[in-house]
């Protein structure tokens, strides 16, 4: 069916004695942003790397646009959760590698490294390193660098997991913004598809038109909610919504409910 950027059938995974996840299936629509919300440890990066082409499944396959994905491919990009930069390199250049790799010409990879590094509010530290970024800046540098693939698919890995909640909400708000300009700005292509983990409640309603609960692992589906809360969102547009509290209330309960046996 066409509109379905992803498509995760019947996934297993299994690191020798420990079962990851088993026959899980999941659709991810074009335009479409997912949380997928779990506990730690239940398989919520392996399902995420899995979907990069990164780690091969041992049953079922995914799919992007309609293909099985065996391997990273240039219309998906990945920010994850300990921002992955490379040290030695400095904030443009870490921001260009992505692209400079996609074999883009010269123009066009700076023209993207600047307009990136703008939007995610890092002009006037293109030539910083790393370890003189905050950690906050530092995912700044993460997002720019998978934006600036203009990618059809954004993968992300509780990438605001180890910041301060403050620098946290204001990402949320930002990461907000951009995906909802990119939304608007697709044009005649499909608009862009996000797969976000989080093991936070209220980020994944925020930022999520849809919530998969997964169970701890073997990780399973328990529910999957919609959020009708609309676009364009704030974090304090989506925490006033009369629907917010009543969702908080349900992945919460979920989360913390016992097994089925
Ligand atoms: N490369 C690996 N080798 C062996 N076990 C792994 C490997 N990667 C992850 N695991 C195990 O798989 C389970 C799921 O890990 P992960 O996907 O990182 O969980 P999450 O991201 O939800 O915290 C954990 O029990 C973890 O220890
Ligand atoms: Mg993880």
């Amino acid at each position: 069916m066409s509109g379905e950027r992803i498509v995760v059938e019947s996934a297993a995974k299994r690191y020798g004695e420990v079962e990851v996840f088993d026959e899980l299936d999941l659709t991810v629509r074009d335009g479409e942003a997912v949380c997928i919300l779990g506990p730690s440890g239940c398989g919520k990066t392996t399902l995420l790397r899995s979907m990069h082409g990164l780690i091969p499944l041992d049953g079922g396959r995914i799919l992007i646009d309609g293909s099985a994905v065996s391997r990273p491919r240039r219309n998906v990009a990945m920010v994850f959760q300990h921002f992955g930069l490379m040290p030695w390199k400095r904030v443009r250049e870490n921001v260009a590698y992505g692209v400079e790799l996609a074999g883009l010409p010269r123009a066009t990879v700076d023209e993207r490294v600047d307009r990136y590094i703008a939007m995610v509010g890092l002009g006037g530290f293109e030539r910083h390193y790393p370890y003189q970024l905050s950690g906050g800046m530092q995912q700044r540098v993460g997002l720019a660098r998978a934006l600036a693939l203009e990618p059809d698919v954004l993968l992300m890995d509780e990438p605001f997991g180890s910041l301060d909640a403050q620098t946290r909400e204001i990402l949320q708000d930002e990461l907000l913004g951009i995906y909802q300009r990119g939304l608007a700005a697709s044009g005649s292509k499909p608009p862009p598809a996000m797969v976000f983990i989080t093991h936070s409640i209220e980020e994944s309603i925020a930022l999520g038109d849809r919530v998969v609960v997964l169970s701890a692992r073997p990780a399973r589906i328990r529910e999957i909610l919609t959020v009708a809360i609309p676009r364009p969102r704030t974090i304090a547009s989506v925490i006033a919504h009369p629907s917010f509290v009543e969702l908080r209330d349900r992945c919460w309960r979920l989360l913390r409910a016992p097994v089925a046996a």
